[in-house]
């Protein structure tokens, strides 16, 4: 039902019309031809948009999307990620935390601020937007790294473990939940935020493949599946046992429609564009064919954003 509902919203004039404005200002190929299986690619792009996301998304340094149950976007929204991986730290036995793809480390920061019995460490990947040297709290340590090779860290030595929107980047998923599984005390908990396909990419239709490769790739995301029962199975399949889940989708809309007000007017302004596209690298304006596609893939149904609570047995 959900489906053929979709697939007839994906077939709607509004998305046509935004495909030919974006392939009139940034062609597709520019965006599709993106290599994302690269770490140096994924780092480089980070580190390009570290201004361009503190102004359009959050001063404190969030990369990430506020969730607004009330519908309406406020600052305190980035925290709720914070608020829910709290639940998981209100215990005397927690005694160390991990974020990995920490990004700017601000969810960590204020973590490590409101936990300070607890040791904190932050990984991202070298020559990125981590800055290792940023940690005013001595229960924080930032390490770069990347999250498939986690073996700067013993078996067992965390009580929770969380990765924010930043999942969707791995060249292999399962590799990076099977380090957690490892670096996770027995009963340590796994909490991840982040963006799926609703389905399987290879039972997408044409349009439904373009709109998902062109917002992935914007974001210099792979191309590859997304779907959220993979990210179940490579979970359940490594260890793990599914707590809590929540889909998320309509609380992120408000978040990603302040990022569509500004597409609009980039896309539907072509001398603006052009302006922009003369002093900004393609890393940053390419942003806004995400911004201007997923408000409507994820009214639609196509893309969704869950959190997943999962504890090692
Ligand atoms: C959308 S940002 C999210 C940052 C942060 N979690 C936040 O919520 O503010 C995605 C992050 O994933 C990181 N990342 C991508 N691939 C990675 C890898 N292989 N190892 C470690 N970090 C990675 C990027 O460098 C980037 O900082």
């Amino acid at each position: 039902m959900e489906t053929s509902c979709y697939t007839e919203r994906m077939r709607s004039d509004l998305i046509d019309k935004r495909l030919k404005e974006i392939n009139a200002i940034i062609p597709f190929s520019k965006i599709l031809d993106r290599n994302a299986n690269n770490m140096n690619n994924i780092a480089n792009y980070y580190r390009l948009n570290r201004l361009a996301y503190r102004l359009i998304n959050s001063r404190e340094g969030f990369v990430h999307m506020g969730i607004s149950r009330d519908g309406v976007f406020k600052d305190t929204d980035f925290l709720e990620h914070a608020n829910l991986i709290s639940r998981f730290m209100n215990n005397v036995n927690t005694l160390d935390v991990l974020e990995l793809a920490a990004g700017k480390a601000a969810t960590t920061k204020y973590l490590a601020k409101k936990y300070p019995t607890i040791s904190f460490t932050g990984l991202d990947l070298p020559n990125g937007q981590l800055n290792i040297s940023s940690s005013k709290n001595t229960n924080l340590r930032l390490v770069e790294g990347d999250y498939h090779d986690l073996t700067q860290f013993d078996n067992n030595s965390f009580d929770v473990v969380y990765i924010i929107e930043a999942l969707c980047h791995a060249i292999n998923k399962k590799q990076v939940i099977k380090e957690t599984n490892r670096i996770l005390k027995p009963g340590g908990v796994f909490v991840i935020f982040d963006g799926y396909a609703s389905k399987e990419r290879g039972s997408m239709s044409a349009i439904e493949t373009l709109v998902s490769d062109l917002t992935y790739s914007s974001m210099m995301v792979t191309k590859d599946d997304h779907s959220y029962a993979e990210l179940r199975s490579n979970l359940i399949s490594s260890g793990f046992n599914i707590i809590e889940e929540e889909n998320l989708s309509k609380y992120v809309l408000p978040t990603m429609e302040r990022f569509e007000k500004k597409a609009i007017k980039y896309f539907q302004k072509p001398l603006y564009a052009k302006v922009l596209n003369t002093i900004l690298p393609i890393e940053v304006t390419g942003n806004a064919v995400a911004a201007y596609l997923m408000p409507l893939s994820i009214k639609a149904g196509l893309h969704q954003y869950w959190v997943t609570v999962s504890k090692k047995e």
